[in-house]
């Protein structure tokens, strides 16, 4: 695993953008696995400016998104489908068929998570998947205790993860109970993962991740198995882990 130590928020979210346009250069037609939450927020505003600029062009990448609350329709504003159009998608040339969110609308999620695992193939598997990482240390919408053998399922969001994401909805009660989302093996099979932190608040568990025994209580702690890790953190998220020695790029 290599690990940047970004000082602050802004450069942390520049370094993770200059990963993912260095993939998009160097492979155009590349499959991109991409992640919602707070913290890639700054990334997607960094690739943005770039696109805008004249220096990136996203018009033959692909995209998969990691997951998607199940009940929301891909017009709700706190969907993952509007998530990306709004802070991605609307303002790059990406093109709409290229891009890939699961339906929480589906008549069946069961088929539609199937679909879903069989569309990852055909695009010949993801060569980058960038991830944020819950407070509980679910990457997605894995959460503590699911089973690392999974692929694309229906998932019973946790008491924590419904607490955290309180905060883009008007009201607890409207956060959806369950979500579709990529399992840990989908995850685990891409060739490349990007994963970005911030704040002191995810310092704990990114030492536990990271440091910490492999095991599904902290469903990140998996990706030590993978071959091709890269973590960009702030000075704040990283902040136990550079204590506890683990080597840094600055
Ligand atoms: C959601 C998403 C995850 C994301 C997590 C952390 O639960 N399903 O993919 O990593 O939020 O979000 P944040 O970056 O806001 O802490």
């Amino acid at each position: 695993m290599r690990v940047y130590l970004s000082e602050d928020y802004k450069s942390m979210s520049r370094r993770a953008a200059n990963i993912i346009s260095a993939q998009v250069i160097t492979k155009p037609d590349c499959v991109l696995g991409l992640a919602t939450g707070g913290t890639p927020v700054g990334t997607y505003q960094q690739l943005v400016e770039w696109y805008k600029k004249g220096d990136l062009s996203f018009a033959e990448t692909k995209s998969v998104n990691l997951d998607e609350y199940l009940g929301l329709s891909p017009r709700h504003e706190q969907s993952y489908r509007y998530f990306m159009q709004s802070n991605l998608f609307d303002h790059i040339d990406i093109k709409p068929e290229n891009t890939h969110v699961l339906n929480g609308l589906a008549k069946s999620p069961v088929a539609e998570c199937a679909a879903y695992n069989q569309l990852i193939r055909d695009l010949g598997g993801i060569d980058l998947q960038l991830l944020g990482m819950g407070h509980n240390g679910h990457i997605a919408f894995n959460e503590p205790g699911d089973n690392f053998g999974l692929e694309t399922h229906v998932v019973n969001l946790t008491e924590s993860t419904i607490e955290a994401n309180k905060r883009f909805f008007e009201r607890r009660e409207d956060v959806p109970r369950q979500a579709l989302s990529m399992g840990i093996k989908n995850i685990m099979n891409a060739r490349r993962i990007l994963i970005v932190v911030s704040g002191e608040e995810k310092a704990d568990i990114v030492y536990r991740a990271f440091r910490g025994p492999v095991t599904p209580d902290v469903p990140a702690s998996v990706l030590q198995l993978h071959p091709d890790v890269t973590l960009v953190g702030d000075r704040a998220a990283l902040s136990k882990l550079v204590e506890a020695g683990e080597p840094v790029c600055g």
